[in-house]
């Protein structure tokens, strides 16, 4: 049996590692093709509530492409086919009765490169309400919004700057504030201090410890010592060539975070952790 195969039947029964009743979000042999190019194969692991999972593993194994499938943004790349199943509490995803609009509603994305609207500081934190209808107390919204992503006490005054006047790192702060704006239950965030300075990173890391309490939160990040730092349960990926010579990722192990980097039970998730490729 190839390695991946054999691998991927035993990651299948990392289902386990969670406590099903726990889990928010549950892939089942999900497969993601662009175009005619194999992406992530039978990719099936539970995501915790309350927790933080983190998705590493090297460049080009999938994090990106498996995070999407969680929000249904690979819904808007042409070419992009998700297929098995990805549920979100007992819905699958990709039924056609679920409204992806509704999904990233609930399930927010916070991206690598900070991205606020070249808005003000308090309409970045507005906007998504007022298209969703909202209909309290909108400076309210925007104070306990800026607290919970710990900006309010740098912006508190300067509320009708533009978001883009601020530095790097508010803005990664803002835009998470942005998310939870929405009340989502989960938050999906992919590399977020990959471009951040470390103190920026650091502040960043104490807010995903923080937001956990009210959040399930899946972070992609190439940053070993960060997963170390900020997450509960951790799932290496890695790439393997097809016959073709493309290469596909696959998940190799998932399992606490601790477990993982101390304790791996992979050759493959033993010389990534420690080093040796990626
Ligand atoms: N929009 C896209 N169109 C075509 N191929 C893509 C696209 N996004 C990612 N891929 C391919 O899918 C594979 C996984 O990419 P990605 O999910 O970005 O990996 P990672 O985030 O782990 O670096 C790579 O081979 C990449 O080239
Ligand atoms: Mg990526």
């Amino acid at each position: 049996m190839p390695t991946h195969r054999k691998q991927q039947e035993e990651a299948r029964d990392q289902h386990s590692v969670v406590d099903e009743s726990e889990a928010v979000l549950r892939t089942e042999n999900v497969k993601v093709t662009y175009g005619d190019t194999l992406a992530l194969r039978d990719v099936s692991m539970d995501v915790p509530k309350n927790q933080v999972t983190a998705l590493i593993g090297p460049s080009g194994c999938g994090k990106s492409t498996l995070l999407r499938c969680f929000n249904r943004l690979n819904d808007l790349i042409d070419g992009c086919k998700v297929e098995g199943k990805v549920f979100y509490r007992d819905k699958n995803l990709y039924s056609s009765k679920i409204d992806p609009v509704s999904v990233r509603r609930r399930i927010g994305m916070v991206f690598q490169k900070p991205n606020p609207f070249p808005k003000s500081i308090y309409d970045n934190i507005t906007y998504g309400a007022k298209v969703n209808g909202f209909k309290g107390d909108m400076d309210e919204l925007v104070e306990q919004s800026l607290q919970r992503a710990a900006l309010w006490g740098e912006v508190k005054d300067k509320l009708k700057e533009n978001g883009l006047s601020l530095s790097g790192g508010q803005q990664q702060r803002l835009c998470i504030a942005r998310a939870i704006a929405l009340k989502p239950e989960v938050v999906l965030m992919d590399e977020p201090c990959s471009s951040l300075d470390p103190v920026s990173t650091e502040r960043v890391e104490d807010l995903i410890h923080e937001l956990k309490e009210d959040y399930t939160i899946v972070i992609v990040t190439h940053n070993m010592h960060q997963a170390t730092r900020v997450s509960d349960f951790t799932a290496f990926f890695n790439a393997e060539e097809s016959d073709d010579g493309s290469r596909f990722g696959y998940l190799v192990e998932y399992d606490r975070t601790e477990r993982v980097f101390e304790d791996p039970q992979e050759e493959a998730t033993q010389k990534y952790v420690s080093g040796k490729f990626g």
